[in-house]
């Protein structure tokens, strides 16, 4: 098949662009570069420079024809959404909306959208989380991330589009942006490689750190390829179902250096969740899906990428 995928030269779109083409798919990148990398993507994919905001997103899709559109590029920071909301909505809201207008004008089979499990819910009660859980969203990012979930039930309605949400967890891996506000993970290593000390953030409910689902990017990978002919009209979160504290987490990526420093400790920054973890039970029946890769072994992989 003729996959489109946004965001395709950032850090989940390019693993998930590599399972594609892996898998014999035939796959077109639309990325204007403003996260991403051009080393990222794979050599057999098609790379178009662009905005998914421009009107010439519709010569892309009149020129490829793409049967499957899989939704990744984002502004993904909690922290700079709530600083800049407006910025945040150009790209979560406005910049999605050109590309359902598109795909619907061009008839494409398929939309995977991007959702967020985190900043959807909101800190709840319910841990893991099932995808009923009402929505409480604490930061722009995560009400924009909620709103294109309702366009795409209004595109269903009206145009007949036929979409998958999948809501993620914690993301981590390799090529994941270290230099960000968003990513624990590379944050941590990448300051350890630079032999400088991280700060875990805590609220004084959670004084180990904020409690996260941490899932392995690869699997992330393979959830996008069971999605490409799995449920159609469902919002499926995809994490582990395991919680996992900051504080916990550094410790155990720290284990993978020798003498490390002690962490710093912060008060939690404003959109920060206190607790967040998934009920996968979903993707398993509905996208036969379950993570393969374990907290240990993915920041194994990850140290030895960064290394
Ligand atoms: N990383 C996580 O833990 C996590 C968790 C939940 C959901 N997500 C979602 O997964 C998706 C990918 O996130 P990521 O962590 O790989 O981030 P990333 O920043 O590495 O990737 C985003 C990509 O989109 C591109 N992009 C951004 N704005 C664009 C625009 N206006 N037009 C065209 N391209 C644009 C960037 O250049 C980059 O290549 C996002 O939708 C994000 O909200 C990520």
């Amino acid at each position: 098949m003729k996959i489109l995928i946004t965001g395709g030269a950032g850090f989940i779109g390019s693993h998930v662009a590599d399972a594609y083409v892996n898998a014999g798919h035939e796959v077109i990148i639309v990325d204007n570069l403003s996260t991403g990398s051009t080393k990222n993507i794979p050599k057999k994919a098609k790379l178009y420079l662009l905005d998914i905001g421009a009107q010439e997103l519709d010569k892309v899709f009149e020129l490829e024809k793409p049967e499957i559109v899989d939704h990744h590029a984002a502004q993904i920071s909690v922290t700079v959404s709530t600083r800049d909301p407006i910025q945040d909505a150009k790209i979560n809201a406005l910049g999605l909306l050109n590309l359902l207008e598109t795909s619907v004008r061009h008839s494409i089979k398929k939309f995977i959208f991007i959702s967020t499990g985190g900043a959807i819910y909101g800190d709840t009660e319910i841990m893991p989380t099932p995808e009923d859980h009402p929505s409480q969203p604490i930061s722009p990012y995560g009400i924009h991330k909620y709103l294109g979930e309702q366009y795409l039930r209004f595109y269903a309605e009206q145009h007949g589009l036929k979409y998958t949400v999948l809501r993620y967890s914690n993301v981590y891996g390799p090529r994941q942006n270290p230099l960000g506000e968003a990513g624990v993970v590379s944050i941590f290593i990448n300051s350890l490689l630079g032999g400088e000390t991280p700060t875990v953030f805590s609220y004084p409910e959670e004084p180990d750190g904020m409690l996260r689902d941490y899932v392995y990017v690869e699997d992330i990978a393979r959830a996008n390829l069971q999605a490409a002919d799995k449920g159609v009209g469902e919002l499926i979160n995809i994490g582990t179902g395991v919680t996992t504290t900051t504080g916990a987490l550094y410790r155990e990526i720290s284990s993978l250096f020798k003498n490390p420093p002690e962490p710093k400790w912060a008060d939690a920054r404003p959109g920060d969740l206190c607790r967040s973890c998934l009920d996968i039970g979903k993707a398993k029946k509905i996208l036969a899906w379950s993570p393969s890769v374990d907290l240990h072994e993915g920041l194994s992989r990850t140290v030895k990428y960064f290394s």
